[in-house]
C-alpha cells in the first residue's frame, strides 16, 4: 500500500510545511503546526448540484435580476448586511464564545419564517432540545423554522437539498465534519473544506447561508483568512460580556458598506435592537466631570456620539503607564506627544489611561481632538462644558485638519440637545449656519483648549 502522504498545516494562517515547525513561517505562531492526512478529492460531496455548467458569456448578455434582497425583518441585521440578506450570498457571522452569535442567528430565522419562509438551523454545538428551550426563551415557535442538529457536512448537504429551505444556518464551522478529510473537527482543513462547500451550496443553489464562527483567543476565527476570502461578507459580533451591548460589525462586504454597524443590546428575552445608539451611550453621562468629553464617530451611514473618558494620575515609580481601551493605541501614544510638545503638557511623569463608554471601538481620526481634550481636562482638572461636542483630526505639528461628514455629525448633535461643537476651521467654512447649536471653528490644538478650559 503506498504510504499515506501527510504534511503539517499552521491552524491560524493555513501555512503548510512538509515537515513539523515550532514557528510558523507565515504568520510567525509558535506551536501552530498540526499534522493533517490527504487533500481530499474535490467534489465529492456535489450530487445535489444540477450537472448544467457556466459558460462564458458576454457581460452584456448576462439575465439582470439586479440584486435579490430580502430583508431578514431585524432592521439593524439588515443595515449591515446593506439592506438585507441577498441571495446566493454566504455570511460569516464571527465573534467571541457566548457573545450572542446562536441567539442573533435564531432570531433572525425566527423573522424569516414569521414571514412565510422555510428556513433551516443547523447547530453541530446544541441537540434540538437545547435549541428549543433557547428558542423558547426567544419566542420562537413558526412552523417554517426547522431545527436539525447534525454536524456531518454530507448529511447537512443532503437535508438541505431536500428541504430547499429559503436561508439556513450552520452553527458553526468548527464542528462541521467530513470524514474525506482526516483530520479533527475545527482543524483548518476541515473548516476550509466544510466552508468551500457551504459556499457551492449557497451559489448553486441561490440559498442565502449563515455560516457561524468562532473566534479564539487571539482575536482570529480559526483559520480566519482562509474563511474571509472564500465567503461574501464578513460580519463581527463585539462587545464584553459585562455590558449588554453588542456590536455588529461588517468587516468585509461584497454586497454593501463596510463600516456598518448594527447595535445590539442583550436583554432575557434575547437580543433587543438599539435603533438610536447615541441615547444609549450617552445615557450615564455625569455633569462636571473631568476628562470626559463627548465625540462623534460616523459608521457607515449613521454618525454616533459616544463619550471619552480621561483618567491622569501621577506614576508612581518606573515607566509612566499609557492604556487606552476602543481607541487605537498608536494614535493615542501620537496625541500624547503632541500635547507633551505642542501645548507643552507634562505628561511624562504621568499614567494616562482612556476609555469610550459602552464598549464601543471608534478608530476614526475625527476623534483625535476629542481625545486630546478629555486628556488635558484630565490632567488641567477642569471639566469639557456638559453640551459641547468636539470632533476633528489632529497633526502632527498641532494643527487641526478637515474630516469628513461634518454637517451629519452637528446635525446629530444638535438633535440630541448639544449647543456647541468645536470643529475644524476649514470644515466650518463649508457649513450653513445651524439651529440651537453654536459651531466653533477651531485651526490648533491650543485654541481648541483654550475655547473648551478657557
Ligand atoms: P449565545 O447566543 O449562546 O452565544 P454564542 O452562540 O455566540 O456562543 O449567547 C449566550 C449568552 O447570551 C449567554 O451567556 C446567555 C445570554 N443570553 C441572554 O442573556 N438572553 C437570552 O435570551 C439568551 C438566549 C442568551
Ligand atoms: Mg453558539
Amino acid at each position: 500500500m503506498a504510504k499515506e502522504k501527510t504534511y503539517f498545516a499552521c491552524q491560524v494562517c493555513g501555512s503548510q510545511s512538509p515537515k513539523w515547525l515550532g514557528k510558523c513561517p507565515d504568520c510567525g505562531g509558535w506551536n501552530t503546526m498540526v499534522e493533517e492526512r490527504n487533500v481530499p478529492e474535490r467534489g465529492v460531496a456535489a450530487s445535489y448540484i444540477d450537472s448544467a455548467t457556466a459558460r462564458p458569456t458576454p457581460i452584456g448578455d448576462i439575465a439582470g435580476e439586479g440584486e435579490h434582497r430580502s430583508s431578514v425583518g431585524i432592521g439593524e441585521l439588515d443595515r449591515v448586511l446593506g439592506g438585507g440578506i441577498v441571495r446566493g450570498s454566504v455570511v460569516l457571522v464571527g465573534g467571541d464564545p457566548g457573545i450572542g452569535k446562536s441567539t442573533l442567528m435564531l432570531q433572525a430565522m425566527e423573522e424569516l419564517a414569521r414571514r412565510g419562509g422555510r428556513v433551516l438551523y443547523i447547530s453541530g454545538e446544541e441537540s434540538a432540545r437545547q435549541i428549543k428551550l433557547r428558542g423558547e426563551r426567544l419566542g420562537a415557535s413558526s412552523s417554517g423554522l426547522l431545527v436539525l442538529a447534525e454536524n456531518s457536512l454530507e448529511n447537512i448537504l443532503l437535508h438541505a437539498s431536500e428541504v430547499k429551505p429559503d436561508a439556513m444556518v450552520v452553527d458553526s464551522i468548527q464542528t462541521l465534519y467530513t470524514p474525506t478529510i482526516s483530520s479533527a473537527p475545527g482543524s483548518i482543513s476541515q473548516v476550509r473544506e466544510g466552508a468551500g462547500q457551504l459556499v457551492v451550496y449557497a451559489k448553486k443553489t441561490g440559498t442565502p447561508v449563515f455560516i457561524v464562527g468562532h473566534v479564539t483567543k487571539d482575536g482570529s476565527i480559526a483559520g480566519p483568512r482562509v474563511l474571509e476570502h472564500m465567503v461574501d461578507t464578513v460580519l463581527y459580533f463585539e462587545g464584553d460580556r459585562g455590558h449588554a451591548f453588542r456590536i455588529l460589525r461588517a468587516v468585509k462586504n461584497r454586497y454593501g458598506s463596510t463600516n456598518e454597524i448594527g447595535v445590539f443590546e442583550m436583554k432575557g428575552a434575547g437580543l433587543r435592537e438599539v435603533s438610536n445608539p447615541s441615547e444609549i451611550f450617552l445615557a450615564e453621562r455625569q455633569m462636571d466631570v473631568t476628562g470626559s468629553v463627548v465625540v462623534s464617530t460616523v459608521e457607515g451611514t449613521r454618525p454616533i456620539m459616544a463619550e471619552l473618558q480621561a483618567l491622569v494620575t501621577p506614576t508612581s515609580f518606573g515607566n509612566p503607564r499609557r492604556t487606552a481601551i476602543g481607541v487605537d493605541y498608536g494614535r493615542f501614544t501620537l496625541l500624547l506627544a503632541v500635547l507633551e510638545k505642542r501645548v507643552g503638557l507634562h505628561l511624562m511623569g504621568q499614567d494616562v489611561y482612556v476609555n469610550v463608554v459602552g464598549g464601543l471601538k471608534v478608530e476614526e481620526p475625527s476623534v483625535d481632538l476629542g481625545l486630546i481634550s478629555a486628556v488635558a481636562s484630565a490632567f488641567k482638572d477642569m471639566p469639557i462644558p456638559y453640551r459641547t461636542v468636539v470632533m476633528g483630526e489632529v497633526g502632527l505639528g498641532g494643527e487641526i485638519r478637515a474630516i469628513a461628514n461634518a454637517e451629519m455629525r452637528a446635525r446629530e448633535a444638535a438633535k440630541l440637545g448639544f449647543d456647541r461643537c468645536i470643529m475644524p476651521k476649514a470644515n466650518l467654512k463649508k457649513l450653513p449656519k445651524m439651529k440651537g447649536i453654536q459651531l466653533i471653528g477651531v485651526e490648533r490644538v491650543e485654541d481648541a483648549l483654550e475655547a473648551l478650559l478657557g
